[in-house]
């Protein structure tokens, strides 16, 4: 065991794909919120919108209607929240910088957000999955979201019903290099 804190809950989060019929305090959906708006973005744009449903038939249309075909997930409709993560597009920093620099600003911003989110979840003893394969255009339109915002990826959240076991990761030497990559 090590003592970093920030170690061990890296270690402990898995996606988590079973879970129980109990609400998630609004405490704690407000700390992993205050957790989120913490993170760094580029130019301090501070992108990220939270849009937190609870809501039963929205959750619903979302796992019926909003998902991409070939990834089957009944497993979403049982978290009690599904956060719709969104960015909310800056046409300098979002759409004007990534075109002499060839970076997506914004996804970094929001991927960087959302981990906090999820990591702050799992302190509070709450399992979460993120979801990239769905249809934004649906889920924009079900959640009347303006145009302005993006929805770039969903969270499930709620207490875990099981012990997901982690999923196999790289070794820790093929991912970095000292100085210049040498194989
Ligand atoms: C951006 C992103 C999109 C993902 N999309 C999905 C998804 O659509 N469906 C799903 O079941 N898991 C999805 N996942 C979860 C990954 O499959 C999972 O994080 C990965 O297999 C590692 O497992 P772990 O989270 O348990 O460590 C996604 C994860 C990320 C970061």
């Amino acid at each position: 065991m090590s003592d970093l804190k920030m170690l061990e809950l890296s270690k402990q989060r898995v996606s988590c794909r079973n879970y129980l019929d109990k609400p998630v305090p609004d405490e704690i959906l407000k700390n992993c919120l205050e957790a989120a708006h913490w993170a760094p973005s580029a130019c301090n744009k501070q992108p990220w919108r939270f849009v937190i449903v609870k809501d039963d038939l929205l959750r619903q249309k979302i796992c019926t209607e909003g998902f991409l075909p070939g990834i089957p997930m009944p497993w979403a409709v049982k978290a009690p929240v599904i956060v719709v993560l969104c960015a909310k597009i800056n046409p300098v920093t979002h759409w004007l910088a990534p075109m002499v620099s060839g970076i997506n600003y914004h996804y970094l911003d929001l991927g960087i957000a959302g981990e906090h989110f999820v990591l702050a979840a799992e302190e509070q003893g709450i399992g979460s999955c993120w979801i990239g394969w769905f249809k934004a255009k649906y889920i924009k339109k079900i959640l009347k979201l303006p145009s302005n915002l993006k929805p770039v990826s969903l969270i499930t959240l709620g207490y875990s019903a099981d012990l997901p076991l982690p999923s196999r990761r790289l070794p820790l030497d093929e991912l970095f290099r000292e100085n210049i990559w040498k194989k």
